[in-house]
């Protein structure tokens, strides 16, 4: 079968797309199903959008899969998640592709079998290196930034014996340092952010990664979302110029 003719360069594919799942719940209304329903559909579009991003080069894909505020959700539903999480799993898919599997949230809050289930994954699929699937599971941006913070102070504290000790000063706090104590530190900021299910909105995502990414906001519901959408969002993304704050000029001329 001849390689399918895509209108953007396989040279220039975002080394690390973003993806806010969005969706689920009215994709399955539009059914009449119950909202598990949509987000068991969800877990395929993951496995197919996995394989497709490894195909293209996709170095690390950030997936939102449940949120700080997605524990205000009706209890049915957040044990639906849950079980999915579980049995989703499997290490097949990730040896299949050659995917590490990576987890960013507050783990401590998800069931003891779920925390389980991760270490695992997370240490059989360690050694694999085509691409990194990190979750995002009971996590929120906020939550991250607090915890950062709070290590910051904690370190610092656990040093108290050494004798160069002094107190944590303003000079201390620095970007790269508040970078390295974020869950994300293993990798680099999203080049590309896709928010599917039509809102136009961050709920609470990498707020502090995602200073320079490139958003793309579509309509399609997660279930729905397939490989030419994605192929879209990577066109998107190669027609825009990213400046990080110089000029169109300094940056034509950086490229040459
Ligand atoms: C996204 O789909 C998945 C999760 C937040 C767990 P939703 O469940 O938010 O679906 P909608 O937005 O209600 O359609
Ligand atoms: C964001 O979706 C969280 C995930 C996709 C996991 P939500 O559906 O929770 O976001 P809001 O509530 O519409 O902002
Ligand atoms: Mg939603």
């Amino acid at each position: 079968m001849a390689e399918p003719n895509y209108n953007f360069d396989m040279e220039r594919v975002p080394q690390h797309i973003a993806m806010i799942m969005d969706g689920n719940g009215r994709w399955a209304t539009e059914r009449h199903q119950p909202r598990s329903y949509g987000h068991q559909a969800g877990v395929d579009t993951v496995r197919r959008i996995t394989s497709e991003c490894v195909r293209l080069g996709v170095k690390y894909l950030t997936l939102y899969t449940f949120s700080t505020e997605n524990w205000s959700r009706p209890a049915d539903e957040i044990s639906a998640l849950m079980g999915l999480v579980l049995s989703s799993l499997e290490d097949e898919i990730f040896m299949k592709n050659n995917v590490r599997f990576r987890v960013i949230g507050d783990r401590q809050r998800l069931p003891e079998a779920v925390q389980q289930k991760l270490r695992e994954t997370e240490e059989h699929t360690a050694a694999n290196s085509a691409m990194t699937m990190v979750v995002a599971l009971s996590y929120s941006a906020r939550w991250e930034i607090t915890q950062a913070v709070k290590d910051i102070i904690n370190e610092h504290e656990n040093q108290a014996e050494q004798p160069s000790h002094g107190p944590l000063t303003t000079a201390d706090i620095t970007e790269d340092l508040i970078s390295k104590h974020m869950q994300t530190s293993f990798m680099p900021d999203p080049d590309l952010l896709i928010r599917t299910g039509g809102e136009l909105r961050i709920s609470n995502y990498l707020l502090w990664q995602i200073a320079y990414s490139e958003l793309y906001f579509c309509d399609t519901y997660w279930p729905d979302f397939n490989e030419a959408d994605l192929h879209k969002a990577i066109e998107s993304y190669q027609n825009r110029q990213r400046r990080f704050g110089k000029t169109e000029a300094q940056v034509e001329e950086e490229s040459k």
